[in-house]
């Protein structure tokens, strides 16, 4: 009981917040929301007073003309009607609501960018993250309706028993009665419903993952070339078995009780016209003019039970939803991000870090390394040996489990992070392209001459002019088709080099760089690594790279092995210790040397 209390309390909780919100962000939706509510909810029982009127007329034999007078009131209440719900419903609500909905998505965006990187590993966060984004229709229209629904039910409810008790109190109770039982009915088939959401969740969650590969273009060329189309079918089909089982064992329980309901319903429909009826033929008492009414009545009566049922039956899914949204909306970092603005870049040090992944084994282990303003630093190491990781730590996307990440020898957790992300330029490893024009690609979006002239050196830095000069609309090409017919879908190569812009764009204190060359060809990454080492002496740069000749001009090379830094120097010291690094650039130089020549490349 004080579990089913403290249910429907945060149920309300969460509809007046929605409520609150669609009155703080659309005021003009919440009163054309309310105007329609208070509309509706009158409208049936006034009607149904004139439509009485209308029936004491004929019963008192009045004037024709008075009549007639009676039905004018009930045509301009109808054309009223017809042309508000018509504005309302076609215009009005799907404006104002989608305007609603857009803040609300905006506000969404806004915190996925605060959001702490490890969240994403963390799948229930994660998965009710992808939810609040997929529900904020429902929550910003979701308790409007909710309301309108109560409100139309209670208003229906008091006219029906109005009515009914001047007319005959004896089917009043029975319609009161499968009201409440109506409710009891209601109540199971909403947890039954509530339960197979829930129980369906792994399967559909399945599904639409399947679906996604079948309909992205990424995977479109493989799955033409590969048994992988074949194993995600079979996935789906078995995956669909279970949904089959889980829709079986729910399926048969709601419909026995959704018998009931409709039964309940149908029957007390029946019940109170033959009664009336019987009152009406047999009994006398009831005049005919008042079984119309009784029958009006019982029957808009069901329409806005129905509408009511369906509400409440949504309540538990929709308040859920809700709660996400309104969780999201009010997130905030679990631990609260530093306020100091970051001057500019001196010097930065890992101190003894160590890292990993959510409850996972150390990726990194007591890292400690320093670079100073101007120097050109490059990480090198095996696949999984933790480089990746360790540039996310650099950036503050991941706090350590131990040590300190310092800037300037100040702790960045001091450091506003947007701010302290702004003196970095960085390409990715899984760098991306978006669907914008070339120029908002690299620029992200700043403006002016300043932006302009930064964009020609980058593009210039990233060997990327020739291209970009050759394209139908320059700059401002998409790099899409998938919106635009004269979009271009860059090479992977290309791709990468619009990374490397981007990253130069901002002319930031620090650059960093994870593989930034893996996909380009030897004579662009040749003059790529000129700009890197050779450019600007003052750039700092931090780059990472499995190919050991973009390396080994650096002022200084960091080996990573096992999440342990366990060679730091310049080429040649390294080469002369004769450990790892000097190992595994003599595997790759000797694949570079030709017997007849005898040189390296
Ligand atoms: N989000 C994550 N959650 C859990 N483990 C992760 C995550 N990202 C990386 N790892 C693990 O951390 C280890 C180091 O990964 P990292 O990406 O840092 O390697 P890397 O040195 O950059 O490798 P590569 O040369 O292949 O790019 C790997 O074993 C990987 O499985
Ligand atoms: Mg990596």
């Amino acid at each position: 009981m004080k579990k089913r209390m403290a249910g429907i309390a945060h149920t309300l909780q969460s509809n007046l917040y929605s409520l609150v919100f669609c009155w703080r962000n659309a005021k003009g939706l919440f009163f054309a929301n309310l105007f329609d509510i208070l509309f509706g909810g009158l409208f049936d029982p006034v009607y149904l007073l004139v439509t009485a009127a209308l029936f004491h007329e004929l019963e008192i034999q009045g004037a024709f003309i008075d009549a007639l007078k009676v039905i004018g009131i009930m045509a301009a209440m109808l054309a009223v009607r017809i042309a508000w719900s018509q504005l309302y419903n076609t215009v009005l609500k799907p404006l104002l609501s989608e305007k609603l909905q857009a803040k609300v998505q905006k506000q969404l965006f806004d915190k996925s960018v605060q959001m702490e990187l490890e969240r994403y590993d963390d799948p229930e966060f994660y998965d009710s993250f992808i939810m609040a984004m997929g529900n904020t229709g429902s929550f910003a229209m979701g308790a409007m309706s909710n309301l309108s629904a109560v409100i139309k039910f209670t208003f229906t409810i008091i006219a029906m028993v109005g009515v009914l008790s001047y007319v005959d109190v004896t089917a009043m109770l029975i319609i009161v009665a499968s009201t409440v039982l109506s409710a009891v009915f209601t109540s199971r088939i909403r947890k039954i419903s509530f339960e197979r959401e829930q129980a369906l969740i792994p399967t559909s969650k399945r599904a639409s993952y399947i679906s996604r590969v079948f309909r992205l273009r990424e995977h479109a060329a493989l799955l033409r070339l590969s048994g992988m189309g074949k194993v995600l079918t079979d996935d789906y089909d078995d995956n669909m078995r279970q949904a089959a089982e889980v829709e079986k064992k729910y399926g048969k329980r709601k419909f026995l009780w959704s018998m009931l309901s409709g039964l309940n319903g149908d029957s007390v429909y029946m019940s109170v016209i033959i009664l009336v009826l019987y009152r009406v033929i047999v009994v006398g008492s009831v005049a005919l003019s008042q079984f119309v009414i009784v029958v009006s009545a019982n029957w808009r009566f069901r329409e806005a039970l129905e509408e009511f049922v369906g509400a409440v039956s949504s309540l538990p899914e929709q308040s859920m939803h809700m709660d996400k949204v309104r969780m999201f909306i009010h997130y905030q970092p679990a631990t609260p991000a530093g306020k100091a603005v970051p001057p500019q870049f001196e010097n930065f040090e890992m101190r003894n870090v160590s890292f990993g992944y959510g409850d996972g084994e150390d990726v990194l282990k007591d890292v400690s390394f320093r670079f100073q303003r101007g120097e050109k630093t490059a990480l090198v190491g095996e696949n999984g040996a933790g480089k990746s990781t360790l540039i996310k730590l650099m950036l503050g996307l991941y706090t350590p489990r131990s040590g300190a990440v310092l800037y300037n020898g100040v702790d960045i957790r001091e450091f506003d992070p947007r701010l302290y992300r702004e003196r970095f330029g960085v390409v990715f490893q899984d760098y991306a392209v978006y669907a914008q024009s070339v120029y908002d690609n690299v620029a992200c979006g700043a403006a002016g001459e300043e932006a302009r002239l930064h964009f020609a050196q980058a593009i210039e830095f990233a060997d990327l002019r020739s291209k970009v000069e050759g394209l139908a609309h320059g700059a401002d090409t998409v790099l899409s088709r998938e919106f635009d017919d004269e979009g271009v879908n860059l090479s992977g190569g290309e791709q990468q080099k619009v990374a490397i812009a981007r990253a130069r764009f901002k002319q930031a204190d620090i650059m960093v760089m994870d593989e930034p060359s893996s996909a380009l060809d030897p004579l662009a990454e040749a003059r790529i690594k000129g700009h890197v080492f050779e450019g600007d002496k003052d750039q700092t740069v931090f780059i990472i790279s499995h190919r050991l000749s973009t390396t080994r001009d650096a002022s200084r090379i960091l080996v990573l092995a096992n999440g342990r830094i366990i060679e730091s120097g310049v080429h040649d010291e390294l080469m002369k210790i004769d450990g790892r690094y000097a190992e595994a650039f003599l595997a790759q130089a000797k694949r570079y040397k030709s017997p007849a020549i005898g040189t390296e490349a």
